[in-house]
Parts: C-alpha cells; structure tokens; sequence
C-alpha cells in the first residue's frame, strides 16, 4: 500500500490546509509518504515525525537529513512533545490502527496551539477497488476465502472520525471523501504484490497450493483484462479525511 501513501499525501495536505511555515507533526510518519510532500512543498517549514516503528523510524532519518526534519520513535496515544508545541497536526493513512483513537485525536489536540489545524486520513472501506476485486475473485473460486477477508476497521466509515474529532472538542469539523485513481501498468504490476506474502491478501495467496493460485490470478486477469492484451489497468481507491480546528 505504500505506492498510493505518496499519491494520497497532495490531496490529503490540500484539504488539511497545510501552511507554507510552521512546524508540522506528522503522527505515524512511516519512511515519510507526507514528510516528503511536506518538504517539497515548503522549505521554511519544521517536519517532526513520530512511528512506533524504530526500523521506519531509522530509514526516514536517512532519508530526510536536514535539521528542519526529526523523526522520534513514540506512539500517538501519548505523544511526547510538549502542550501547544505545533502549528498544525497530521496523520496520514494511521488512524485505523490505533487501539483507542480516541486517546490520539486528544493527544494530536493538546500538543497543536489554538487555532491550529488537526486532522487525520484513512482508506475508506470497502473503498479499494483493488482489494475489493481481489476478495471477490478469491471468494468466488473458495467460498472458505470469506473467513479470510478483513473485517472493517475503525475509522474507516463515513462519520467515525468526525465523532472522534467532534468527542477531542475541535471546532469547525469538516470531513471529506478523497477519491484516487490507483493506475497498474499492467496485469502483473496489480498481481505480483499480492504475492509478498504482506497483509490478509498476501497471507491468503501464500496459503494456497499452486494450481489454486493460478486459477486465482487466471480469474483476476479475465475480471480485470477479459481477452485485452495486457495493458494498464485503473481502478479506484477512496479515502476519509477529518480536519478540525484547536480551540482559541
Ligand atoms: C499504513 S502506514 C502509513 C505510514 C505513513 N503515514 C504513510 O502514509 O506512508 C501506518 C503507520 O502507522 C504506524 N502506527 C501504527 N500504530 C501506531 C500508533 N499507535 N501510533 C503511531 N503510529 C502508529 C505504523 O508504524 C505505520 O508506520
């Protein structure tokens, strides 16, 4: 999923309103998807960036080298930094896995100064077209693939985070959907990393005896090329971003 991370980040920082200066949390940064938007975007700007994740963590230290950016291991339920410390607050593609995002949204609140802006992202759901066809497909060929699909997540449908945003006592609550267009330059591109072994989809595949992945990658081919000449393949995938504002 880290492909679209990069393409979301534009349309997530043109709808949360991102400043030219200021300094910028960015909650469960990753390698840095919405740093690098954000470096590109300003070069007045301070970026600090903060995952759970230490190997994230080192790599987009090695990334990002000058002193406007700094990456700190910490999780967003309780955030390290000083009250008030921040222009703005963001975090992109996270929310839906934060045991309380309640507990974050309140810690993104208190570490912005009033009248900064905080807001957050996540895939909608069922909003990947990718995903959702692959799980068709799956489930077509082995109705016991059914067990296997992800559940919903939290904060992934319409309202969830404008409640959570509205239960932080931010003002001005907007929420939006981002719609993105998720672009394979070929069959092979849209296949191969569900072959990683990497999330439910990945797992799945490994799961599955050869004649069956086949069948499998045979089905989504014809689902997604019919009889097409390889070529690109557009799909679409659908976001939910909150933004609110701190209270003066
Ligand atoms: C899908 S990735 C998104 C990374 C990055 N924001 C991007 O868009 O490329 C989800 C990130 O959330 C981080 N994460 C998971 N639980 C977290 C928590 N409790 N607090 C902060 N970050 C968390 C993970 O380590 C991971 O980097």
């Amino acid at each position: 999923m880290g492909r679209w991370s990069a393409r979301l980040a534009p349309l997530f920082a043109g709808f949360a309103r991102v400043g030219g200066d200021g300094r910028v949390l960015d909650v469960g940064c990753g390698t840095g998807a919405l740093v690098k938007f954000l470096a590109d975007a300003s070069d007045r700007s301070i970026i600090v960036g903060i995952d759970p994740s230490q190997p994230f963590i080192d790599y987009a230290r090695s990334r990002f080298t000058c002193p406007r950016f700094s990456f700190d291991v910490g999780d967003a339920m309780e955030l390290p930094y000083p009250s008030h410390s921040f222009d703005q607050s963001l975090s992109l593609l996270v929310f839906m896995h934060i045991p309380q995002p309640e507990m974050a949204a309140s810690e993104m609140r208190r570490v912005t100064r009033p009248d900064g802006t905080v807001a957050t992202c996540t895939w909608a759901h069922p909003g990947l077209e990718m995903a959702a066809i692959f799980w068709e497909e799956a489930v077509r060929i082995d109705p016991h693939a059914k067990t296997r699909k992800p559940e919903s997540r939290p904060c992934t449908r319409p309202g969830q985070l404008t409640e959570i945003w509205l239960a932080a006592g931010f003002e001005a609550v907007e929420e939006t959907t981002l719609d993105l267009p998720t672009i394979f330059g070929s069959f092979d591109d849209y296949w191969i990393p569900f072959t990683s072994g990497a999330g439910p989809a990945g797992v799945y595949v490994e799961t599955l005896s050869p004649d069956h992945r086949q069948a499998l990658r045979e089905g989504l081919r014809k689902r997604l090329r019919g009889h097409r000449e390889d070529g690109p393949i557009s799909l679409k995938a659908t976001a939910l971003a909150v933004r609110g504002t701190v209270p003066s």
